[in-house]
Parts: C-alpha cells; structure tokens; sequence
C-alpha cells in the first residue's frame, strides 16, 4: 500500500496531483518514466507519468487529467488514503544530451509528462524555450514550474484568454522561422497536436521526440496492448518508448487503437458515477 502525502487539484478540478511516497521507485526514477498503478483491489492498471520524484524524502508526484473511471476514482482519494499497487519505474529513460537550443512543446496534461524533461534538458547544459499551451487559461497547469525549468517560457491559449491567442505550433512556427539552429524539437500532448507539430517539423528537418499514450495493459512487453508503428516497424510503447523519432510514428493508428474501448469506457464511467454522484 502507497500513502498519499499531498493531493493539489488544478485545472479547474479537471487535472490532480498526488504526491506519494514511494522510496523504491523514488531512488530510480528518471525523467520520462512511468508507473503503472492500481487504486483498489477490483480496479484497473493505468499508467501515469512521474511528473517528480524526491529520492531523498523517497516520494514520487503524478498529475493526472480526470478523463474517465479510473482517473475519477483516483481523484476521489485525499491526503492520508493509499494505492494499492504501484510499479515502475517503466519505460525507457529520456535520452538527454547537450545539443544547444532544445524547444520542449507541451500541450495540456502533457505538460505534466515534459515538466521533468524539460529541467533535465536545462540541467545537461542546453539552452530551452518551453512553449506551453491550454485551451484556456484556467485550464494551464504548472506556468511557474515550467518557467524555472526553462530558459524562456512561451504561453499559449487556444481562445486567447491568455498569452498568445493559439496552438503552441503557431509559436514554434515563429521560432522556427526566426532562424535559430534548433537542434530538437520535444512535444508531448494530444495526439493529434504532436501530429501537427511533427508534419511542421520535418518541413524544417528539425529532429523531433514525442512521448506516446497507447493504452496500456501489463506495460511489461507481453500483451501487445500498447504496440504503435513506428518507421513501419511494430514497436511496444511501454518498453521502447514511451519516445520515439515524431517523424516516423503512424499518429493515425494510434487514435485509432486508443478509441478501440469507447464503449466500454463510457459504460464503466456511467457506472462509477451512478455509484458515488460527484
Ligand atoms: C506511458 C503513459 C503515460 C501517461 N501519463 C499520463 C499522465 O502523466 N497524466 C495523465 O493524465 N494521463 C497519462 N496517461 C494517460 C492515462 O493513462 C489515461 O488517461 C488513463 O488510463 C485513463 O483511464 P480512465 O479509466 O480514467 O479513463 P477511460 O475512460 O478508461 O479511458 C479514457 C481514454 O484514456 C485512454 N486509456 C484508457 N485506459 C488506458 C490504459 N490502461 N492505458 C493507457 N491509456 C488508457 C484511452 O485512450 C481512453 O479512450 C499516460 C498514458 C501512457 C501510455
Ligand atoms: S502494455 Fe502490454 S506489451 Fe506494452
């Protein structure tokens, strides 16, 4: 069983953060890793991205947006309450490197998943513009945080509410355009924003990374569940990735199998609100 410590709502109550104490996996983290928890005994295995670890005080943080049973449940546990199971750290490791400027693109909850990577790529010595983007500004998560990760920090809103009025790629578009020698694009969010941030960037043969999210089910390379094309070759998101090269990943595929158990999912939601009414 894993504590939760500290438990912070944003978002307007769409996104939660845990902070959970976890010592084993809190020591070997690393920026882009996952874990995969279960909050109850009958419940499912999703995997959530560590936002943040302290090794030290052995606690790992996960932010994770309200979108459907198991991410409800999770959000009706405070301060105090425990999971029971968590296993990670999953996935392989961010490859980071001193390249020069790196541009780390975040939009919506993936903003959670590139705030470690982000601080990673400052800390190896790069120069980062984060661009981070919402479609409103009370739906922005963690502008503070990603300013202090970051050299430069961009906002956007899709209805302009705050900071540029509209898609994060509008801003990299800019930058791109200004004649810097990027040397890599990060972006991490709804599929279909790394989709056309990646059509973008391979107009300016610029290298991209995107972190992907299949849906998952053992995450330990042997259910086939999490399996994306990438270059055309089939690889399994939850042991080789969850990064791969942007501009090699069939994103049209991936929709396709994230929405395979629409059905399902709105059953089980229908049920779970039934049962304990917000
Ligand atoms: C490597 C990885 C890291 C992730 N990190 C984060 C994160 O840090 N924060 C965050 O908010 N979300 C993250 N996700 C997505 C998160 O796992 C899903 O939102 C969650 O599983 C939804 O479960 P649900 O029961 O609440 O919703 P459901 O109603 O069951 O599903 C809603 C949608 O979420 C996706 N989904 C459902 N079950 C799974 C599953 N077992 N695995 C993956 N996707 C699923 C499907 O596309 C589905 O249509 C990550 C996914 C992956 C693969
Ligand atoms: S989730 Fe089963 S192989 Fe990746």
């Amino acid at each position: 069983m894993f504590r939760i410590l500290e438990k912070r709502e944003m978002a307007e109550r769409t996104v939660c953060e845990f902070k959970i104490e976890v010592p084993d996996i809190a020591k070997k983290a690393q920026p882009g890793q996952f874990v995969v928890i279960r909050a109850n005994e009958t419940g499912e295995r999703i995997p959530l991205t560590m936002a943040g670890t302290d090794p030290e005080a052995g606690t790992i943080n996960i932010i994770f947006q309200v979108v459907g049973k198991t991410t409800a449940l999770l959000r009706s546990l405070g301060e105090g309450d425990e999971i029971v199971d968590i296993i990670g750290p999953l996935g392989v490791p961010t490859h980071v490197e001193k390249l020069g400027t790196v541009i780390c693109v975040g939009g919506g909850t993936g903003v959670a998943v590139m705030y470690p990577i982000t601080k990673a790529y400052k800390e190896a010595g790069n120069h980062v513009i984060a661009i981070v983007g919402a479609r409103t500004k009370d739906l922005l998560i963690l502008e503070e945080e990603m300013k202090a990760a970051s050299h430069d920090l961009r906002v956007t809103t899709d209805d302009g509410s705050y900071g540029h009025h509209g898609f994060v790629t509008d801003v990299l578009k800019q930058i791109l355009d200004g004649g810097d020698d990027v040397k890599l694009v990060v972006g991490i969010g709804p599929v279909p924003m790394m989709k056309f941030l990646c059509k973008m960037t391979k107009e300016y043969d610029v290298k991209t990374v995107v972190s992907l999210n299949p849906i998952m089910v053992d995450a330990t390379g042997m259910c086939g569940a999490c399996r994306v094309s990438v270059g055309g070759r089939t690889r399994f998101c939850c042991v080789e990735g969850p990064e791969f090269d942007g501009h090699q990943v069939d994103f049209d595929e991936l929709v396709k199998r994230q929405r395979a158990y629409l059905t399902e999912e709105k059953v089980s939601m229908d049920r779970f609100t039934e049962q304990v009414p917000e």
